[in-house]
C-alpha cells in the first residue's frame, strides 16, 4: 500500500493514479479531500501535513510514502514527521524537493526544504529526494486573464527555463515507489527544454487558436501579485529564479529519462491536456 501525502494537487493525483493503475492500493492524504472515490484501489483521507500525528493512521501498513512539502515546508515538523514514517514502518519516502534545494545552497526561502532534506538523510528511511524546477501547471495563474481578456501577465517574458510537467513528476516518483534501485538517489526534473513567459503564452493561444496579448510585469508588479498568496521569502527566492536563474536553473536535466527511458514531454503536451481550463 501506497501513502500519497498531497494527493489531490497537480503532482499527487497524478501520481495516485498512476499508482492504482499498476496495481497498488492507495491512500491519497488531503486536508479537505474529496467524499468520493474514481477507484476501489484508491482511499481518500483527510490529515495534515504540518500535523504528523494527524497522519499516523493513514500511515499505518505503507509500503511507500510520497511526502508533498506545502508552503515551501516553513511550519513543517520534519523531525515529527520522520518519527511517523519511521514508526509506520515505511520504507520507501519520496519527498517532493526543488531544484532550488541545491541551486540556491543559502538562500533563506529554500532553508526548510534542505532541512527537511537534511532530517531524512540521516534517517533510517530509503529516501529519494525529487528536485524539479519551475511546474508547467504554474500557467494556470493565466487562466483567469486568458479567459476574461485574453491576455498573460508575467514577468520576466523571456528568460527560458525548462518547465516540467506535474505528470512527469508523478511518473518518476511512482517509479521510485514501485522500483529498486533508487534509494538514496537526488532526481533533478526538469522539461527537455527551455521555454519563456512569452513563449509558453503562445503555445496556450495556438492551442486555443484565438490571439493572447503578452504583459511584461517589473519584478515590483510581479511581486505585489505574487505576496496575496506566498510568504515573503518566498517570493523573493522565486523572482531570483525566474529573473536571474543560475546556470544548473537553466540546464535540462538528464533524470527523467534516466528513470523513465523516455524524454520528458514539452510543455505542449501539458497544454494540450489542460487547455480546456484556459477556454
Ligand atoms: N510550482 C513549482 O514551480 C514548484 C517548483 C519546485 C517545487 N515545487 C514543490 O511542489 C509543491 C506543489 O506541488 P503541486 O503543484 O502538486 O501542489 P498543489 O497542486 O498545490 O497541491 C497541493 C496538494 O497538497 C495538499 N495539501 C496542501 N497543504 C497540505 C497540508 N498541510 N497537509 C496535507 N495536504 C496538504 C492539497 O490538498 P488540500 O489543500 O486539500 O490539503 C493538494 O492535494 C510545492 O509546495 C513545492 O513544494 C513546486
Amino acid at each position: 500500500m501506497m501513502v500519497v501525502l498531497g494527493g489531490t494537487g497537480n503532482v499527487g493525483r497524478e501520481l495516485v493514479q498512476q499508482l492504482a493503475e499498476a496495481g497498488e492500493d492507495v491512500v491519497a492524504v488531503a486536508r479537505n479531500p474529496p467524499g468520493q472515490s474514481p477507484s476501489s484501489r484508491i482511499r481518500y483521507v483527510a490529515g495534515d501535513v504540518s500535523d504528523a500525528a494527524s497522519l499516523a493512521s493513514s500511515l499505518r501498513g505503507a509500503d511507500g510514502v510520497f511526502l508533498l512539502v506545502p508552503g515551501a515546508g516553513a511550519g513543517l515538523d520534519a523531525g515529527a514527521l520522520r518519527k511517523q514514517f519511521e514508526a509506520a514502518g515505511v520504507s520507501r519516502l519520496v519527498m517532493l524537493s526543488s531544484l532550488a534545494a541545491g541551486s540556491r545552497p543559502t538562500a533563506i526561502s529554500h532553508e526548510p526544504m534542505r532541512g527537511l532534506e537534511r532530517v531524512f538523510r540521516d534517517s533510517s528511511l530509503r529516501w529519494t529526494f525529487l528536485r524539479p524546477g519551475g511546474f508547467a501547471s504554474n500557467a494556470l495563474a493565466w487562466v483567469p486573464s486568458v479567459r476574461a481578456e485574453r491576455s498573460v501577465a508575467a514577468p520576466f517574458a523571456d528568460v527560458a527555463l525548462p518547465v516540467i510537467d506535474p505528470a512527469d513528476i508523478a511518473a518518476v516518483a511512482a517509479r521510485v515507489l514501485l522500483e529498486d534501485g533508487h534509494a538514496g538517489q537526488v532526481y533533478e526534473l526538469t522539461g527537455p527544454v527551455g521555454i519563456t513567459p512569452r513563449e509558453q503564452a503562445a503555445v496556450i493561444a495556438r492551442a486555443l487558436g484565438t490571439p493572447l496579448r503578452f504583459v511584461e510585469w517589473s519584478r515590483a508588479q510581479a511581486r505585489d501579485m505574487m505576496l496575496r498568496f506566498m510568504p515573503e521569502p518566498v517570493v523573493e527566492g522565486t523572482l531570483d529564479i525566474l529573473g536571474t536563474p543560475t546556470e544548473e536553473e537553466r540546464r535540462v536535466s538528464p533524470d527523467v529519462e534516466r528513470v523513465l527511458g523516455r524524454p520528458a514531454s514539452p510543455f505542449s503536451a501539458w497544454v494540450a491536456r489542460n487547455i480546456a481550463a484556459f477556454g
